[in-house]
This record gives structure tokens, C-alpha cells and sequence, in this order.
């Protein structure tokens, strides 16, 4: 059918025709956005899933909540190589510059711009002419120490939101790059600028690794935070995911070859709209029927293998693969690391590096203690029919 109606939207962050089965999740941040810029108490939230989930989707969906509800948002993906200070650093800005233009907040503005100034200083963060020439505040925000500035950066910023009436979300995208000791201080910084009705809430995503969070911040997180797991979509979700995207274009899919969708997939979405695209390009005339389906699984696997998949097997070291491939040979997740060990006959000491390093590069994580798991769904299938592993 015209590949220019296909409805369907495969790609990282691309939004879905249909947020399917995302209903309970979007509600509770609904909420919790209505609440927090009200002065009420609420949790923010840090989404986890696996790769291709619909984490990056959720946030941008929760960001358009954000703003129509009056908030002013800092997007931001955290990058594999740089600080967190680096990072925050210019969303700061930019949202302190955004509400000294109203006029009673002002005076909040230009303090938190001065606190900024030291906490850029604090962390040697480069930058521009404009900050020069706003006088320096000595106590604030400037003792070096993550946690402290950066709680004293979010209690100016929220009292500045606050005095404009409206509210700040900062959303984190790949929440799993960050350091422990940068979650952590956000975590705590969430807890005083709670703790203080101001109107500041986080909402981050990112891979479901077992939590790294130690101390204070993992007792505030326990209570501060909820963490939606955003997984593989329920049938009736993902039938409704591939049929009304069709329906709204006037299209038909038989029910066997629905069924077949739903089965290649195991409903996830990114898997779903991959199939979902190539049933429709395959497909001369509606209804799509079974044997469309057949051709369009051939062309999606092909996809998926020299896309998706290899990408992310060419991030790997030799010896890296080797760990993958004696994970997929046992089957499916999650493997014990011990058996994952015995496989390549090794002491699993030996090999605690090399996880550790393929965590790093999140294809794979550790659901629980002394097991791992892929991040990437249907991967240790792929690993099996490449490498007949
Ligand atoms: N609820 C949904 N229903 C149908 N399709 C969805 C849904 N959510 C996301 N998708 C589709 O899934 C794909 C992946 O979405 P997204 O990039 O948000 O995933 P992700 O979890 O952020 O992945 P990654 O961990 O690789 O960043 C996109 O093509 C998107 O259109
Ligand atoms: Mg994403």
C-alpha cells in the first residue's frame, strides 16, 4: 500500500500512531505534575525498561503534560561522558533566564542566576559573556559538593518558579549513565525542594539496572520517587497498537495475521511498529492477510539484524561477544553468572570486569543480585541464529 500513508513509526523516539497501553502511567504523572505545581506532595518518577520500551516516548509525551500545565521543562539525555553539573548547567540557565522576564519573580531569578554563576565556578563548568556580569552571592551554591549545591540550585529555582506561578520538570532521559553519586544528589535535592512545596519535580527514564543508590538518597528515593516499569505491551494493548493506526487509515488486518504480529513481537513497541510498517509496505489492498505477514516478519528480521541488533553487537569487544553469545546459548533470561561462567570455563571472578564493562554499554544488566540479563528484547535470539550459539 502507499508508503507515504504507512502510519507506522519505527525509530528511536519516534512518537507512536497509538500510545498504547500507557494509560495508567501517563495518568499518574498527570497527577503528580497537578499536584506538585500546586504545593501538594507527590513523587516523581524514574521510568524503567528495556531498550525500544517507549521510555524516551513517555517523556516526551509527560513533557507535553508538563507545559500544559504551566510548567517550564528541561529535557536532557544523559550523556555516556560528561558531568552532571555540565550537563544541568545550561537548562538552568535557560529556565532562570525564562522566568526573570516576569516580573515578580525577578528578584528570585537574578539570586538563583547568581547562585549559578558559583555553582559553575564550583564545578568548573565553561561559561558564556552573559553570567559575567551578574554579581557573585558568596554561600550559595558554591561549596563543591554535588549534593549540597545542587539541592540549593533546585530550592532557587523553585522558589523563583514559585514566585512566577509556575512550576519546573526536568525530564532525564538514560538515567543509567549516570554516576551514583549525581543520582544521588538529585535525589536529594528532589527531597528538600519537596520537602518545601516548591513547585520542582524530576521525571527520568532509563534501563532497569538494580538500584545503585546507597544511604540517605536510596531511603528518600524509596519514598520520593515511583518507578513505573514500562514493559513489553499487554495483547490487548498491542492489538489495538497495530489495529487502529490501520482502522484510521481506512485499512483492515485479518485476525491470524494480527495474531502473528503479536506473536514475532512479544508486543514490544519498537518490534510493533517495525512490523507494523513492513505489513503495510508488503500489502497490496486491505485486509493485510497472513501471508503478508510472513513477508513482512522476513523483511523486519532483516531489519532488525543489520540495524538494531548489529549496531549494538558492534559496540562489542571479541571477548565482550563471547560473554553475550555463552548468555544466549543457555536460552532465555535471566542467566546466572555463575552458569554464564561455566560455559566459557571460567572462574566467574575472572570475569567481573567484562560484565561490568557490557553493563556499561547497556546491552546487558543485572536484574538481581548475581544474574544478568539482555536489555535489548529477542537479542539472545538474534545471537542464536547468527552465531548458532
Ligand atoms: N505505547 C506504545 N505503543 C506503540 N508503539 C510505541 C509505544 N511506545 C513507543 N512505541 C514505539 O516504540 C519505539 C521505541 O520507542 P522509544 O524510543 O521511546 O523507546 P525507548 O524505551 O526510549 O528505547 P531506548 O531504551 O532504546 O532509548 C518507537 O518506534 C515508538 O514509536
Ligand atoms: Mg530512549
Amino acid at each position: 500500500m502507499d508508503p507515504l500513508r504507512n502510519p507506522f513509526s519505527p525509530g528511536a523516539g519516534s512518537p507512536p500512531p497509538e500510545l498504547a497501553g500507557r494509560e495508567i502511567i501517563v495518568e499518574n504523572a498527570r497527577i503528580a505534575l497537578g499536584r506538585t505545581i500546586r504545593g501538594r506532595s507527590s513523587q516523581s518518577q524514574i521510568l524503567l525498561g528495556l531498550r525500544g520500551t517507549g521510555k524516551t516516548v513517555l517523556l516526551n509525551e509527560i513533557e507535553g503534560l508538563a507545559e500544559a500545565e504551566n510548567y517550564l521543562t528541561s529535557f536532557v539525555e544523559a550523556p555516556e561522558n560528561k558531568s552532571l553539573a555540565e550537563m544541568l548547567y545550561p537548562l538552568m540557565r535557560q529556565v532562570l533566564r525564562k522566568l526573570s522576564t516576569i516580573e515578580k519573580a525577578r528578584v528570585y531569578a537574578n539570586a538563583a542566576l547568581s547562585g549559578l554563576r558559583n555553582f559553575a565556578s564550583a564545578f568548573k563548568v565553561s561559561v558564556g559573556e552573559v553570567e559575567i556580569g551578574v554579581a557573585s552571592t558568596p554561600g550559595s551554591a558554591d561549596s563543591g559538593n554535588l549534593e549540597f549545591d545542587l539541592t540549593e540550585m533546585f530550592i532557587l529555582i523553585g522558589k523563583t518558579a514559585q514566585a512566577a506561578q509556575r512550576g519546573w520538570v526536568l525530564l532525564i532521559d538514560e538515567v543509567q549513565y549516570l554516576k551514583e553519586e549525581e543520582l544521588a544528589a538529585i535525589i536529594v535535592a528532589v527531597h528538600r525542594v519537596s520537602q518545601k512545596s516548591l513547585p520542582v519535580i524530576v521525571v527520568a527514564a532509563g534501563l532497569p539496572q538494580i538500584a545503585k543508590l546507597s544511604g540517605d538518597a536510596k531511603s528518600y528515593s524509596e519514598r520520593l520517587f515511583s518507578y513505573p516499569s514500562v514493559g513489553a505491551l499487554e495483547i490487548p494493548a498491542a492489538n489495538s497498537a497495530i489495529r487502529n493506526p490501520l482502522n484510521n487509515e481506512g485499512v483492515e488486518i485479518d485476525d491470524d495475521a494480527l495474531a502473528m504480529i503479536i506473536q514475532m513481537t512479544s508486543g514490544y513497541p519498537f518490534f510493533i511498529q517495525e512490523w507494523g510498517h513492513h505489513a503495510w509496505n508488503v500489502a497490496q489492498t486491505s485486509p493485510i492477510t497472513l501471508k503478508d505477514v510472513t513477508k513482512a516478519s522476513e523483511l523486519a528480521l532483516n531489519r532488525l539484524d543489520d540495524g538494531f541488533f548489529k549496531v549494538r553487537m558492534d559496540r562489542l569487544t571479541g571477548a565482550e561477544a563471547d560473554y553475550v553469545q555463552a548468555m544466549a546459548s543457555l536460552g532465555s533470561g535471566p542467566y546466572k553468572s555463575t552458569d554464564v561462567a561455566d560455559t566459557l570455563n571460567k572462574e566467574p571472578s575472572a570475569l567481573g570486569p567484562r560484565r561490568a564493562s557490557i553493563i556499561n554499554k547497556g546491552m546487558i544488566y543485572s536484574p538481581s543480585y548475581g544474574e544478568v540479563d539482555f536489555t535489548v528484547p529477542l537479542f539472545d535470539d538474534f545471537l542464536r541464529r547468527h552465531f548458532g550459539c
